[in-house]
């Protein structure tokens, strides 16, 4: 053998030999913080992978513009699920978070992040119970109620364990979902809350979803005041009643800069990686893109099939929430299909174009809380290279959710 071939192969096999490794590593290179030479090939696909510089810009953004508005920030957790992300919120002023189940609450407040809002009232004993176990052991916790049962259930359940648990009115807001309706109703559920012995009424709730995506700036402006006026029209009456009505809360990343002077803290979640809903919705200057946030969060992917012309497989499917109103980044002219479980199809427009064996594509997701939920960690990047991970956290079994 030449010298020049036997080096040629050495090299070959020490490289080799070397993504091996890694690739063996990666769990316990990952268990460290160890990422030193990791980049986004090293990776199991598929996976989620946060460009940090945009993520940085999209945290910063929202707390500034929170600032400005006169708003105060508890970002809701149901989109990202991790307790890592949750305190870079509150590091940069938030005063707590919002989360939909009891099993996020819990983990948060387990974590260390006060003044945790649950949004979702908890109807049940099982529910009831945690709540109020939480309570007791966090006193910065918040739980929403619509209803004068559950009114009864939570001060009967705080009575038993002797704890006060805060409580906001959900007020309906658009959603049929949930949320007393406003005005006389709503008022005397907030007396009813502030009779109880065990129970601090802290004020109102309006989640207004539909607001949250309606396309066109002026547009989404009324659907807001539209869907949240009941609240406030609430806000005043449970004032001339004298009950301080401290927290109004709701809005989302379609609203945040609409919201401030009507509520006193905002619930946006998905600015912080946005998805292909959020940003069709148009923007404050103009209807075509909703750029105020960037799209951070990409899902990446290994072509794992070349076979068929005018198509590539990718290694996700419906288990990763694959949705063909995904897009992939940088390639327009690409669409998605779903195919199976653990298949992916990607289609050219127009024919059949480039693509190997092995090479990655990454997707912009449709519904990020779906998504986010299940995979393990995000790999937060600088370019091509690896330098941390934030785990998804309390999304498996009965006792998590
Ligand atoms: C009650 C509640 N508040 C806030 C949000 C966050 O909204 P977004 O992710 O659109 O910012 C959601 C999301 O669905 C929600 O259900």
């Amino acid at each position: 053998m030449s010298t020049r071939r036997a080096f040629f192969i050495n090299t070959l096999t020490s490289a080799s030999a070397l993504a091996a490794a890694k690739a063996a590593n990666i769990e316990s290179r990952i268990g460290k913080k160890d990422w030193r030479g990791i980049t986004r090939e090293d990776l199991p696909t598929p996976c989620m992978i946060l460009d940090a510089d945009l993520f940085e810009k999209n945290l910063n953004h929202m707390a500034a513009s929170c600032k400005q508005f006169g708003l105060n920030f508890r970002g809701h957790v149901k989109i990202h699920k991790s307790v890592d992300i949750a305190k870079r919120q509150v590091g940069l002023g938030a005063i707590g978070v919002t989360v939909a189940t009891e099993a996020e609450a819990e983990l948060m407040s387990g974590s260390g992040v006060k003044g945790v809002l649950l949004t979702r009232q908890p109807a049940g004993k099982e529910k009831t119970m945690r709540v109020v176990a939480l309570a007791k052991r966090d006193p910065s916790f918040i739980t929403i109620v619509d209803d004068p049962w559950m009114v009864d259930q939570l001060d009967e359940a705080a009575a038993a364990t002797r704890t006060r648990v805060n409580v906001v009115v959900d007020i309906f807001a658009g959603l049929q979902r949930a949320g007393i309706e406003p005005g006389p109703k709503a008022l005397a559920l907030a007396r009813r809350v502030s009779g109880k012995k065990n129970l601090n009424f802290k004020g109102l709730m309006a989640y207004s979803g539909i607001a949250s995506h309606t396309k066109g700036w002026e547009a989404r402006k009324d659907r807001s005041m539209k869907d949240i006026g009941g609240m406030l029209q609430t806000a005043e009456l449970c004032k001339k009643a004298g009950l301080p009505v401290e927290i109004k809360s709701g809005g989302s990343t379609g609203t945040y800069n609409i919201d401030g002077g009507h509520l006193t803290e905002l619930q946006a979640g998905s600015y912080m990686f946005m998805d292909t809903g959020y940003i069709k919705i148009g923007s404050k200057a103009g209807n075509a893109i909703y750029d105020d946030f960037a799209q951070s969060l990409t899902i990446l992917t290994t072509i794992i099939v070349r076979k068929h012309g005018g198509l590539a497989t990718i290694d996700a499917g419906l288990k990763a929430m694959l949705k063909p109103t995904d897009t992939v980044k940088g390639r327009p002219d690409v669409v998605i299909e779903n195919q199976g479980a653990e298949y992916g199809i990607l289609k050219w427009k127009d024919g059949d174009r480039d693509y190997k064996l092995g090479d990655k594509v990454e997707l912009y997701t449709t519904h990020l809380d779906m998504t986010t939920n299940v995979y393990d960690r995000y790999y937060l990047a600088k370019g091509d290279q690896i330098i941390d991970a934030y785990p998804v956290m309390g999304r498996s079994g009965a006792a998590q959710r």
